[in-house]
């Protein structure tokens, strides 16, 4: 059974599914590297050319096209849970894992990152953090369905893959 793993841009969703992958022996997959691949353009790039709705859609068919592989740890983009029934979805094909954290605490870990993901266009680090405060706001009914809720704030990553892996072995 897959693991995805979710959450707002700069939550961690990379990082701590590249440290669970090894100890659950399982591949860890990036959606949105996937979807790189398989389009062979950058995120930025398809943002671009097609528009959000039309990223959306690519986006959800490579989650289907990958939950139909071998279990893996998938980490995917910000956005996945929050559009079509793609938050149905992985719950049906796997464990969803929500690595939670601050609006605060996202807009230290994103202010480097401004001009690489493209949802964050046009913001600089004095909108930053209101902007980021809204849209986790309308996102969190959907983040909040996952099967745990991990907060990262103040933790280590080694403690938040430990609590992952807790959660996945008593639930297994
Ligand atoms: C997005 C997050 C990004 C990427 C795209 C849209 C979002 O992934 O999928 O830029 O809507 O939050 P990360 O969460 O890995 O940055």
């Amino acid at each position: 059974m897959s693991v995805f793993l979710i959450g707002f841009m700069g939550s961690g969703k990379s990082t701590i599914g590249r440290m669970l992958a090894a100890p659950l022996g399982l591949p860890y997959i990036d959606l949105d590297h996937y979807l790189e691949q398989l389009q062979g353009q950058s995120i930025p790039a398809l943002f671009e050319a097609l528009g959000e709705a039309a990223f959306r859609e690519l986006e959800r068919d490579a989650l289907h096209a990958l939950s139909q592989g071998r279990s893996s740890v998938i980490a995917t983009g910000g956005g996945t849970p929050c559009h079509f029934d793609n938050m149905a979805f992985m719950k049906t094909n796997g464990k969803t894992l929500y690595l939670k954290a601050s609006p605060e605490e996202l807009a230290m870990r994103l202010k480097p990152e401004l001009g690489n993901r493209p949802l964050l266009n046009g913001q600089t680090r004095e909108t930053l953090p209101g902007f980021i405060a809204e849209l986790l706001a309308k996102r969190s009914p959907f983040y909040d369905q996952a099967d745990i809720v991990v907060f990262t704030d103040g933790q280590t990553k080694q403690d938040v893959v430990r609590r992952c892996l807790l959660f996945l072995v008593v639930n297994s």
